[in-house]
């Protein structure tokens, strides 16, 4: 078969591009940067596959100029970054990467609740700065993990990886999503079921693991962290724009809530103003599934979806399904 010109937005874990390159010419954006809309415009244009990054805005102007596009392989989980309606339109199949980032993404979501918990980031910077002059009473309080409530909006794959760990932690466990689990499961995972206000009312803990759309955006805006608790932990490895970030300023200043953990931001990968100063907020820069396993396997993940679409076929990971069913 003829190679298939297949462009890469940015370097991933070797053994993704071994595959590509097996059988297709492989053009690699080898710079530490997000390319341009217009670098990518004019790299796609003879280019049968597009393997990219949450970090590139897949837009109708670059979906149209890959007129020969047989495939879009998001580099994610999350393909918000994509404009599926104008991809199925255009007949172009886009896949993404689930399961395989599920449970590095949970194990994230409990280091920043600890870390905001227990404030171990603001801890260890005091104790690096040569401030720490004995045991004191007073020192660093935080909140107690064992024994209390979490809440997760959202109870999918990474939700549920979540929840299962709370029970190490013999919390109560509480979530909302837009479709319920059946009895069985809820007693299998040992979660309650409640609407988004009871749940910001009554958890110690809220994370959040929705995908973003139209519907999520700003889902927790000032009137949501407003129910919370004075002393509640907010966690964020879904979207950045699930939160409405400048209300976060407020409440963390304000100390509506006692402290947040963020893998997520609104603006990418700048930070609302103000957020940066807080004490009450650990910050991390979109870590949730960048351990060298996980990683590797969602390389190689986005390899074998995009040459199966270039063959023709429906890869393991469809977004757009219909395109095939049509
Ligand atoms: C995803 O895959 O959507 C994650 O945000 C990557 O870390």
């Amino acid at each position: 078969m003829e190679r298939r010109r297949v462009l890469v937005t940015r370097r991933i874990p070797q053994p993704g591009i071994d595959l590509l390159t097996k059988v297709c010419d492989v053009e690699i954006n080898e710079e530490e940067r997000v390319l341009s809309k217009e670098e990518i415009i004019n790299k796609i244009r003879d280019k049968d596959g597009l393997l990219c990054l949450l970090t590139d805005e897949i837009d109708e102007e670059i979906l149209r100029a890959g007129s020969g596009l047989k495939g879009v392989a998001n580099y994610a989980v999350g393909f918000n970054n994509v404009d599926i309606a104008v991809a199925t339109q255009l007949g172009i199949p886009v896949s993404n990467t689930p399961g395989v980032l599920t449970e590095t993404t949970a194990d994230l979501a409990w280091a920043l609740l600890m870390a905001a918990a227990r404030r171990v980031v603001e801890a260890d910077g005091y104790t690096r700065a040569g401030k720490y002059a004995g045991w004191s009473p007073n020192l660093f309080l935080g909140v107690d993990v064992y024994g209390r409530t979490l809440g997760l909006v959202g109870l999918g794959r990474i939700g549920q990886a979540v929840a299962r760990r709370a029970q190490g932690f013999d919390m109560q466990v509480l979530y909302y999503d837009l479709s319920r689990l059946t009895p069985e499961e809820e007693q299998a995972l040992n979660v309650t079921y409640c609407s988004l206000p009871e749940l910001l009312k009554k958890s110690d803990f809220v994370s959040l693991h929705v995908p973003l759309t139209a519907d999520t955006k700003y889902l927790i805006g000032k009137d949501e962290l407003t129910m919370m608790k004075d002393t509640a932990v907010l966690v964020n490895t879904a979207r950045g724009p699930i939160v409405h970030e400048a209300a976060l300023v407020e409440a963390l200043k304000n100390k509506k809530i006692f402290a947040a953990g963020l893998d997520v931001y609104e603006d990418e990968p700048d930070l609302a103003a103000g957020l940066a100063q807080l004490d009450n907020v650990v910050v991390v820069p979109h870590i949730a599934s960048a351990s060298v396993q996980t990683r590797t396997k969602m390389a190689t993940m986005a390899a074998e979806n995009l040459l199966m679409m270039l063959a023709g076929k429906c890869p393991p990971n469809i977004v757009n399904r219909e395109i095939y069913e049509g």
